[in-house]
């Protein structure tokens, strides 16, 4: 079984490396469908530019186990005067053979310490589907707290889920 000493955390992914990170996004719409609002189809005319792009866009923090991808997570910071003080912690997967050893809460602290760097950042957030009650006790431990719930939000096959937002306040 691994360890978690053995998991790093890469937080600029080589752009070269934009199939691993192709390869492990769908893997996570794919595996847990329930937890994303994102399908499949959207990615299917996605060329090697569009992967980039996003990878380059988007915040994004990984874990590797002996050269592997097996977790990534992601952070959106927002431009806009008015609410540049949140972000959102969004994207967060990890690979089924790599769970329960703590790979997710590193992946989570790693981006709340990014987001400490950020003197602007007061509040992180995220938003997690009733389905998804790991994610939510994962984030409780880490000191977020519950303060909404979209009811009904995402339909997923046939079923209706509710959205729960959760906030921690950072300084
Ligand atoms: C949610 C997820 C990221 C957790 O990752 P993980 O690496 O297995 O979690 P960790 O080992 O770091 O666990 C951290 C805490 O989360 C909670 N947790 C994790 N797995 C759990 C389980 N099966 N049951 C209950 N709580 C669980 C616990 O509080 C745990 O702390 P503890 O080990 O001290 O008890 C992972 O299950 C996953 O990828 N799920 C599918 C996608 C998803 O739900 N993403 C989140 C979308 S918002």
């Amino acid at each position: 079984m691994a360890e978690i000493k053995n998991i790093k955390i890469i937080e600029n992914l080589d752009l070269e490396r934009w199939e691993e990170f192709r390869d492990i996004k769908l893997e996570s719409i794919r595996e847990d469908n329930s937890a994303f609002y994102t399908q499949l189809d959207f990615y299917k005319n996605y060329t090697q530019d569009h992967w980039q792009k996003e990878l380059f866009n988007h915040k994004l923090v990984f874990a590797e186990n002996e050269g592997k991808l097996i977790g990534i997570s992601g952070i959106t910071f927002y431009k806009n005067e008015k609410i540049k003080h949140n972000a959102l912690l969004d994207t967060l997967f990890i690979n089924k053979n790599f769970r329960g050893i703590g790979v997710g809460k590193k992946l989570t602290e790693e981006r709340i310490n990014i987001c400490l760097k950020k003197e602007d950042i007061i509040n992180v957030f995220c938003e997690i589907f009733s389905s998804q009650k790991e994610s939510i006790e994962l984030h409780k431990k880490l000191g977020f707290e519950v303060v909404g719930k979209m009811p009904n939000f995402l339909k997923h096959e046939g079923e209706f889920l509710d959205n729960y937002n959760l906030q921690k306040k950072i300084r």
